[in-house]
This record gives C-alpha cells, structure tokens and sequence, in this order.
C-alpha cells in the first residue's frame, strides 16, 4: 500500500466551476482531461487578474504597469522550471502549445544538426506532434527514421533497441502514451540513446500533468508540454532544453523580442529564452499556466499520480467485471504502468457510437484516432473510445462511466 496521502476530491471538484454544470440532464462527468483539462477557479481568477489590474506589453515599457506584467509573466516561466525541475528558468521557452515546442526543435537544431542520412528513432506510441515534423524533415532532408516497436500489451519493445539507436542522432520519444497510458522508462531509454551518442527528445504532454517530473533525472535534452493539460489555459506550452543546447541553436521565428539589435545588413539575437520567443507571447495565459501549476503542485505530484493510479485500477477492475470480454482495453494490465488513461473497444460498436451514448448520460469521453495513427494501425483499428482521468474525477465517475456503457450496451444489445 503507498503511504502517499490520497487527494480530497470533494474539495478539488468545488475549485472548478464548470463541475456545477448539467450536461443532458446529468451532473457533467468529465473523462476527457488527456486531450484538455478543466480549469481550477485560481486559474481564472489569475488570468481575470492580470487582465484587470496589470495588462501591458511585456519587456518593453517602464512604467509600472508594464513592470507588473513582466514580472507577472516571468515569475510563471520560474514556475513552470521548478515544477519539472529544470536548474534555471532561462532554459523554459514559452511556446503555443507541445506540438510547436517540439516543431521548435525540428526547425532549429534538427537543422542547424542533421543531414541526408543521419537518424532518429521514434516510437510507436507517439502522438503526431512527435511524429510529423521528422516526417517533413525526412521529405526535406532526407534523414532515416527508425520505429520502436511494441510488445503485444503496447509497452515498448525494446529488445532491438541497441541496434535502433546505433549511429541514431535523435531519439524522440513519449513518457506516457495518450492512447494506451503506456508509462516510458525514461532515464533507461536516455541511458541507451546517450550510450549511442543521441540527443533525447521527451513529449511530456501526458506525464508532466500526472505526475512527479524532473528533467535532470531523466537527463534528457529536450522536454515540450502543454498548459492546458496542466489546469492552465490553452495557447501557452513549453519547451525545456539544457541552456549550452539552446544557446548553440539557431532562432526560430523572427521579429521582435528576439533580437539584440537589427540593422538594413543583419541581426543579432536575444539571450536565452527570448531569443526563442519572436513577437508579443501569451501574457495572461503564461500566468493562467504558473496558476495551474500552482495548484498541481500545491496537491503535490505524488499524490496526483497515485490518485490516478487508483482511479485508474479501479476503472479497469469495474470494467471488467461488468463486461468482461465484450470491452477490450488496450495497454498494460495494470495501473502501475499506465497513466490515468484508459483506451478500449467496446464489442463491435464504433467508438463514436459509444462517445455519443454516453455523452446522453453526461458523460465525456474521446472516440478517435487520438492523434496517433501509427499506433492505431499496429492496434489494427481505425479508432478507440477512450476515458481518462483528472484531479477532479473520481470513483462516482468511473461508476458513471460503468453505468453510462451499460446503457450502450443495451441500446446496442450486445
Ligand atoms: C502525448 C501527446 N503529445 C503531444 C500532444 C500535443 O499537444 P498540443 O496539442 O497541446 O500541442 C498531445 C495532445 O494531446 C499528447 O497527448
């Protein structure tokens, strides 16, 4: 048994307002938070804030009100450093969202860095923001990527791996899938692709809202992720790359506040991260991000990943209990391996059939590819149904979910 404190859920649930909502005539049960989460009040109230009392551009004026912001805007980059443990908030690159941090990497140093020939190693589990920016690197440069592939309960199989990483230049890789939860041995995969002289890549998008994340443990080179899985709004993400890394590589977009200086002749860059961060940012939505870690961390990671943990075994157990082997789930057989997303098929009823029926109940669930098509043909379906967990679910809603697919099954009649 973990001594880990369990969170008080009751108390979360009333911290977010669209949690008092009714959807279809039913309490609303949100089981969708791997794709967005829900906001905490503090979140709103933050970004509500700065918006009332302290808006101004960032880094440019002098007067309070502009200082107020700026302060208010890099105190959240300190934030978010220190939640993934990265040494300095120089090395945070605010960006739109995961997908543009990582798209950040492949327009700068995978450029200034690899040519025809040179390799990157990715896996099956990945989603298609770590998936489609070496595919157009690969069309444009000729690079070789080779797949990790999966063992038959979507772990990783890495028996091949010395083999795949060898001569590789990249690897890019997952720490939990969003499809199957699968949770990545990260430290161990950077070992080996450090051993083989490749730079590491993680897509933190899932791991980092679920749970205790250092990136000098995990010695990677690169980390992206989203706010708005972390409570925080949408339209702000981040980027962590050691600072000698960031400092090496190119810019990537060009304009304002990423430079020193700009002449008719040329351009000098910024220091480190607002030479990575042309134009005006995400202001309120940079504090919203720091209000939304602010919250996680006062919940405290290792509670959050063991409420997911349980929240998750429980929803399997129940599950299968009540419908055996008419629902298949995908990934590893137990919670201790997985995040707190849960993937499945449900007999032989499309997964938006089953999403639209339990939403009749209040219920949210995702049906689809899930981004991660090339995960969805080793599975050898077109889509799955998949329900996934936050802070604020609890086993009432796992029940629902339960109570919800038994109506399904019903109108379907299996
Ligand atoms: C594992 C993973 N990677 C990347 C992304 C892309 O995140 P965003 O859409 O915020 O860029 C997601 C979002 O679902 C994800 O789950």
């Amino acid at each position: 048994m973990s001594e880990t404190p369990a969170l008080d859920v009751a108390r979360i649930q009333a911290d977010f307002p669209i949690l008092k909502r009714q959807v279809n005539g039913h309490r609303l049960v949100y089981l969708d938070s791997a794709s967005s989460a829900q906001k905490p009040q503090s979140v709103l109230d933050a970004m509500d804030r700065i918006y009332r009392e302290s808006y101004a551009n960032v880094h440019r004026g002098v007067y309070t009100i502009a200082e107020e912001a700026t302060a208010a805007f890099e105190a959240a980059r300190a934030k978010v450093a220190r939640f993934i443990g990265a040494p300095e908030a120089r090395e945070i690159i605010f960006t739109r969202n995961a997908t543009e941090a990582i798209n950040l990497v492949a327009y700068t140093w995978a450029r200034a860095n690899l040519e025809a020939g040179d390799v990157i190693v990715l896996s099956h589990l990945e989603h298609h923001a770590n998936v489609v920016p070496w595919h157009i690197l690969r069309e444009e440069r000729g690079i070789e990527i080779r797949w990790i592939p999966l063992t038959a309960d979507q772990r990783l199989d890495l028996s091949d791996l010395d083999r795949l990483l060898d001569g590789a230049s990249l690897l890019g890789i997952t720490a939990m899938s969003n499809v199957t939860g699968t949770i990545v041995d990260v430290p161990h995969l950077v070992q080996a692709a450090k051993a083989a002289g490749a730079h590491v890549l993680v897509d933190g998008c899932q791991a980092v809202p679920q749970m205790p994340v250092d990136v000098q443990a995990w010695g990677a080179d690169f980390v992206a992720f989203s706010s708005h899985k972390l409570l925080g709004p949408a339209g702000i993400g981040a980027l962590w790359a050691r600072a000698e890394l960031l400092e090496a590589m190119p810019p990537f977009m060009g304009g304002g506040e990423m430079i020193r200086d700009v002449t008719t002749e040329g351009f000098t860059t910024n220091d480190i991260p607002w030479k990575f961060e042309a134009g005006t940012p995400a202001i309120a939505e940079a504090v919203g991000f720091g209000a939304g870690i602010d919250y996680l961390a006062a919940l405290g990671m290792d509670a959050v990943r063991e409420h997911e943990r349980a929240l998750t075994q429980y929803t399997l157990d129940a599950l299968a209990d009540r419908f055996g082997d008419n629902l298949t789930v995908y990934g590893p057989a137990g919670a201790d391996d997985r995040g707190g997303v849960i993937s499945f098929l449900f007999d032989d009823i499309h997964a938006h059939d089953v999403s639209q029926v339990v939403d009749e109940e209040g219920v949210c669930v995702r049906a689809g590819h899930h981004c991660a098509k090339p995960l969805m043909r080793v599975l050898g379906v077109p889509a799955t149904t998949r329900a996934s967990f936050g802070v604020y679910n609890d086993r009432a809603d796992a029940d629902a979910l339960v109570d919800a697919l038994a109506k399904a099954e019903a109108f379907f009649a299996i």
